[in-house]
């Protein structure tokens, strides 16, 4: 059973969805962990469950595509819990319908982008340099298969900063594994998060279904254990993946 006692974990867009499924498992499993997003109300209820089932959590507001947001937020954790040993990149999100390429507006192009993609830089950018400091780390980004492939339910700004996002974590890992730093990515299929259990009619969560060769879609818990795996000792020799946690749907 993989252990993260003693160490800082922040996990980013963890107000609700996946990330709050990590930052829970994550403090069930020993790290003081750091709980971020924007939603103040939301934020307290993550904390609050962490707390009501033992663990130890503090809270964050910063907004992830604001680099002077991302660095006031990081000397706070450090004054408040130390140094960061474990960064979980997982803000973003698709701001976009899918559609056709001609048809995407330059704000839907950007706030993808820059919610994803440069998010996730901006807060690797601001956590690295200590990492690198203390010579020891570990990071975890969130992609999705549809950086993988062309499909039409993915909007194209979505999955082409998701796939950017895949590059730079293997970059990342290349660069800083010699400062005894992994960096890993996950990429989901559907998972059923509060917000897509509104989201997808019935209907159409049955034929996504069909769509996997294990028969059900992925929840939160699923992208989580993966996550705590990567984040563990147990994965001590494993960096630079993109790990696919998709119920077979996608196999590339
Ligand atoms: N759910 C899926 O099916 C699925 C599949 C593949 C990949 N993913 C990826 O997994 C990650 C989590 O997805 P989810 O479904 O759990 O999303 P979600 O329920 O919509 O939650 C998104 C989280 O990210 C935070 N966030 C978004 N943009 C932010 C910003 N600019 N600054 C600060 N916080 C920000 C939100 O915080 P506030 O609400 O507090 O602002 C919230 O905590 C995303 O990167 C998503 O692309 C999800």
């Amino acid at each position: 059973m993989s252990r993260l006692d003693g160490k800082v974990a922040l996990v980013t867009g963890s107000s609700r969805g996946i990330g709050a499924a990590i930052a829970f498992l994550f403090a069930q499993r020993g790290a003081a962990v750091v709980v971020h997003g924007r939603d103040l109300t939301a934020l307290s209820a993550v904390q609050a469950e962490i707390e009501h089932a033992g663990g130890r959590a503090i809270r964050v507001a910063a907004d992830a595509t604001k680099f002077t947001e991302i660095e006031a937020m990081r000397r706070q954790i450090e004054r408040d819990l130390g140094p960061i040993d474990i960064l979980v990149a997982n803000a973003g999100g698709s701001f976009t319908p899918p559609g056709p390429l001609e048809q995407i507006s330059e704000e839907g192009w950007h706030a993808s982008v820059d919610g994803n993609l440069t998010a996730t830089f901006l807060t690797i950018k601001s956590i690295l340099p200590g990492m690198k400091e203390r010579k020891s780390g570990n990071i975890v980004t969130i992609s999705s298969v549809a950086g993988h492939r062309p499909h039409p339910r993915s909007p194209i700004p979505y999955a082409a900063a998701k796939a950017g996002i895949e590059i730079l974590t293997k970059d990342l890992a290349a660069q800083a594994g010699p400062y005894g730093i992994r960096a890993n990515c996950i990429a989901p299929e559907t998972i059923l998060t509060e917000r897509n259990k509104q989201r997808i009619p019935e209907a159409q969560q049955q034929a996504l279904i069909e769509a996997h060769p294990i028969r059900r879609l992925g929840t939160p818990e699923d992208v989580a254990r993966a996550a705590l795996f990567l984040a563990s000792e147990e994965a001590a020799w494993i960096t630079g993946i993109v790990l696919d946690v998709a119920g077979g749907a996608v196999m590339v």
